[in-house]
């Protein structure tokens, strides 16, 4: 098939190069002149494991290119697909303005080139339940009908970092439209990944966009609700890491999305939560479970750092700290939300001095200009002469530290505060730190945490 896609973020990105890596010929739009350069050397403007080996491979096939224009190869596509960024605005609400500005340009383009064939206009951009109708009235408006062009939610449940698979091996596919032609289209689009057992959901557009909030809201709410679970163990002395592993093992609660942390991050879930509870309250009706799913993200946050306060008394005006891991999560360079944000904001504000490493993120525009602030080469480099080791995201590298060359380096007495639950407290117990593990084990003068942190 002939397909356009809009956006090169994420979701643009990999779903472009996918769709051709399944033998379509695609397009990618950006308005962007600077990242189309870089696209056109085969390069992805992020780092996303996988995607520059299969960027390369489709282009030189010929089935994948890049455009500045949607009007280019207008005439002969049949299938477009939506993926501009939708990012949260001060209220919570969804900015919507660069969905439509594609959807008004796709109409007055489908208009001016004197089209009358069918096109099917997919929105795989995550929008609030509601946006296909509106699109669909616009559609209207421009006196285009369904028969022309059809309107379709197909959302992306991607994940950074595997991106790629998640792609070919996705748990379903879901697909909204009140136009059975449209369906059919997209389904055999999809042919390839559903004749491999992928479950495909035909529904209606409004299903299709509240599905998509509605399983991150709960994927959200199961991290909130283990990281609560690990502050609780944390004054009673249970062990979360056992408690997740026990929840685990309920067929009805499932494994995945019980590993505590300081808090979720990233460009999915901080924002869909808050624009599904911004949109029920424009219904009139309060979200209250998600919306304390929100808060206790955000106290997380500080309360993981209320150990380290906790220990210093107060006091870390001058102590250094090595801080690992500055992404929201392991393989990506993305620190959108990243919770690293707010403790290295936290520690720099107290008069800490933070040296920070990620296998990933090379600068940080918003600390640059402080002098506290450096980022280091590697975790060794970090941990030399500091006072603390704070492990915030659990790349695989930081899995197999040598703990007794790092402590070898650090001033005395050498503490490890691991927020993400990679080391046990035995291990790094015998090599010499004080520890606090989240959900395990707490400092020996760190017992007088209270329950907001
Ligand atoms: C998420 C959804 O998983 C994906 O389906 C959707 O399309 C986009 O949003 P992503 O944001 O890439 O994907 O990352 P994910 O792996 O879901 O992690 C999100 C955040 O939750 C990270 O900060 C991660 O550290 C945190 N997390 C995840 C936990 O703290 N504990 C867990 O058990 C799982």
């Amino acid at each position: 098939m002939k397909i356009m896609v809009v956006g090169t973020g994420y979701v643009g990105l990999v779903t472009g190069t996918c769709l051709a890596d399944l033998g379509n010929s695609v397009t990618c739009i950006d308005s962007n002149p600077d990242k189309l350069a870089v696209l056109k050397t085969c390069k992805s403007p992020f780092y996303e494991p996988g995607l520059d080996e299969r960027l390369k491979r489709n282009v030189d096939a010929g089935r994948l290119n890049f455009s500045e224009s949607l009007k280019d190869s207008f005439s002969e596509t049949g299938v477009f697909f939506n993926a501009v960024g939708t990012p949260p605005m001060e209220s919570g609400e969804s900015d919507l303005s660069y969905v439509y500005a594609v959807v008004n340009e796709f109409f007055k383009t489908y208009k001016e080139l004197g089209c009358t064939d069918f096109k099917v206009l997919i929105t795989k951009s995550t929008v609030p339940v509601g946006t296909g109708s509106e699109i669909e009235a616009i559609r209207n408006s421009h006196g285009i009908t369904e028969d022309q062009v059809a309107i379709l939610s197909n959302p992306e449940f991607l994940r950074e970092g595997t991106a790629i698979y998640d792609f070919f091996h996705p748990d379903r596919i879901v697909i909204g439209s009140s136009s059975e032609k449209a369906l059919d289209i997209v389904q055999e689009l999809y042919g390839p990944l559903y004749r491999n057992e992928t479950p495909i959901v035909r529904t209606s557009i409004q299903t299709s966009e509240l599905s998509k909030y509605a399983s991150n809201a709960f994927l959200a709410t199961k991290i909130s609700f283990i990281n609560e679970m690990a502050n609780l163990c944390e004054l009673t002395g249970a062990d979360v890491s056992d408690i997740s592993k026990i929840m685990g093992m309920d067929g009805r609660i499932g494994k995945y999305f019980l590993h505590p942390g300081p808090g979720y991050g990233g460009s999915c879930f901080p924002k869909d939560t808050k624009a599904l509870v911004y949109l029920a309250k424009q219904l009139g009706y309060n979200l209250n479970v998600v919306a304390a799913v929100e808060d206790v993200n955000e106290s997380q946050k500080k309360r993981v750092m209320s150990h380290v306060l906790d220990y210093f008394d107060n006091d870390i005006a001058g102590k250094t700290f090595a801080l690992l891991g500055i992404s929201f999560k392991p393989n990506t360079d993305d620190v959108r939300e990243a919770s690293s944000l707010t403790i290295i904001d936290l520690l720099l504000k107290q008069g800490a001095i933070v040296k920070a490493f990620d296998p990933e993120v090379k600068s940080l525009a918003q600390f640059e200009d402080n002098q506290n602030f450096s980022i280091v080469s590697d975790s060794y480099e970090a941990a030399e002469l500091s006072d603390a080791i704070i492990l915030v995201t659990e790349w695989n590298t930081f899995r197999e530290l040598d703990l007794e060359r790092l402590k070898s380096s650090m001033n005395k007495p050498s503490l490890f505060f691991d927020l993400r639950n990679v080391y046990s407290p035995e291990k790094l117990r015998d090599a010499g730190f004080e520890t606090y593990v989240i959900g395990r084990k707490l400092l020996s003068s760190s017992q007088k945490i209270t329950q907001n942190g």
